[in-house]
């Protein structure tokens, strides 16, 4: 990573650390980005005795939190089926994203983790996604493909529907390993590129209805806020447009 990229993310995730409370039930996202944020609580948790619980949205961000104190819980310690109507499981999900638009919906999953971070992103009152001016676009799929999750029995069949959508599905491989990359969820992934998205939120419904697909990395009307850290190390907020 380039100094002034590890800087401005770093500024975006120690940023979103400040706006952890003491009580706070968060959803910690997986990524380069929010390694910071959960740097950064865990030592709040050590030097200022902040009291949270976090809920990993991948092994990577489980393993990150132990290994700087953070304590964690699974989505079903929080009793779920005890919460009133409308009222948010978690109170803060912290996440990083691969391309963000003007309205502020996301592209998310070069780490595979999209599905749970998804889930997690779902159950919070706020999410805060942080990231370097790098991923901020016009529209989305401009730059990057839209990671799809599929059950590998039936890679084939979705990849031939995404082609039918428009898209050109590449099955994700792994690296040091022979073979394609598997999930948390022992699934695969078909990397599609699109180009330009026009209706981020048809596409997103229509990719959900593919029989064998878990779930994508098209985030829509999830983000409540964007922290963009620059190189020089400030930090921005993204407002929606319109
Ligand atoms: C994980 O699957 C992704 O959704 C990441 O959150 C996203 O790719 C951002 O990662 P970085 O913060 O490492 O850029």
């Amino acid at each position: 990573m380039k100094p002034e990229t590890d800087t401005a993310k770093r500024a975006a995730g120690e940023a979103a650390a400040t706006l952890v409370e003491s009580g706070m039930r968060l959803g910690l996202g997986t990524g380069t980005t929010t390694a910071f944020a959960i740097e950064a609580i865990g030592r709040r948790v050590r030097e200022e005795g902040l009291q949270v619980v976090g809920v990993p949205t991948s092994f990577a961000a489980e393993r990150l939190a132990r290994q700087h104190g953070v304590p964690l819980v699974t989505l079903d310690d929080l009793g779920l089926g005890d919460l009133a109507p409308g009222q948010s499981a978690l109170d803060l999900a912290l996440d990083g994203a691969d391309e963000v638009d003007p309205a502020l919906n996301l592209i998310k999953g070069r780490g595979a983790a999209h599905t749970r971070e998804k889930v997690v992103a779902s159950l919070a009152t706020r999410f805060v996604v942080l990231i370097d001016p790098s991923k901020e676009v016009d529209q989305l799929g401009t730059t990057m493909p839209v990671p799809v999750e599929v059950l590998p029995m039936a890679e084939a069949a979705v990849a031939r529907v995404l082609r039918e959508l428009g898209g050109e599905p590449v099955l994700r491989m792994g690296q040091k390993k022979d073979g394609p990359v598997v999930t948390d969820q022992c699934f695969w992934i078909l990397d599609t590129r699109f180009g330009g998205i026009l209706e981020p939120e048809a596409l997103a419904s229509r990719i959900n209805q593919i029989p064998g697909v878990l779930d994508h990395g098209l985030f829509i009307g999830l983000a409540t806020d964007v922290l963009v850290g620059e190189p020089d190390g400030s930090v921005r907020r993204m407002k929606v447009e319109g």
